[in-house]
């Protein structure tokens, strides 16, 4: 196919804080937990890929979370999510005339965050993008993995740190990210500095080991 095609947009605010940051920070090596469609990695890689030399490493189980399952709030054919992934990511890589080394790490991330370290790759990354499972203990898990894989002035995002599972028995603090992030921050704060303006999203860049 020569068209990239989402069938969410989930990405759009994203997009508005990325369209200052990215160009600022140049990203070379960046690490996304949680691809779904590849929004986010096409519009890294249509953004930057004229102009640096990108290695973009992607996990995902493209097996949905909670919320993808039959009966979750955003029910999706996984199968399908994950062949557009495949197609978008394939149809961006055409428009960057510098070379883009996309790795694909199908399953969950706590696995593949472990063995990109044990592979060598501690404070490798320049730019981390977390927006797998949005289960607390899970994402407390991504965000101390991921701080091993930055290196020191390097960023890492959280997508939807004021996310909540609409349950019938209301919020519920354990299935959603913002008791992950904030014990991650408050343990973690000498070593980080949390940065403005992340509206719906947090970030946070490295400042020492
Ligand atoms: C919200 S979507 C990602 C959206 C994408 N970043 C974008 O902007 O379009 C979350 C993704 O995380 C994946 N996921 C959920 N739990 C995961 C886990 N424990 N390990 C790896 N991937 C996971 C799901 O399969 C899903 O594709």
């Amino acid at each position: 196919m020569t068209e990239k095609i989402f069938t969410t947009n989930w990405f759009t605010a994203t997009k508005n804080i990325w369209d200052n940051l990215l160009p600022k920070e140049k990203p070379k090596r960046i690490l996304e937990v949680g691809s779904y469609e590849g929004a986010s990695v096409c519009y890294i890689i249509e953004k930057l890929g004229n102009d640096i030399d990108l290695e973009i490493h992607c996990v995902d189980t493209w097996s949905g979370g909670i919320e993808h399952q039959p009966g979750g709030s955003a029910q999706s054919d996984m199968v399908s999510v994950e062949a557009r992934f495949q197609n978008n990511v394939e149809v961006s890589k055409k428009t960057a005339s510098r070379p883009v080394d996309l790795v694909i790490h199908k399953g969950y991330s706590d696995f593949h965050l472990a063995k990109l370290l044990a592979s060598g790759k501690a404070e490798y990354f320049d730019f981390i993008y977390i927006d797998g499972s949005h289960q607390a203990p899970d994402v407390l898990a991504d965000a101390i993995l991921g701080f091993k894989l930055l290196r020191v002035g390097g960023i890492m995002a959280f997508d939807d740190y004021l996310w909540f599972e609409p349950l019938p028995y209301g919020q519920d603090l354990v299935r959603s990210p913002k008791i992950a992030i904030d014990a991650f921050v408050n343990i973690f704060c000498r070593k980080l500095r949390v940065m403005p303006g992340g509206g719906q999203q947090f970030y946070i860049r490295k400042l020492a080991t």
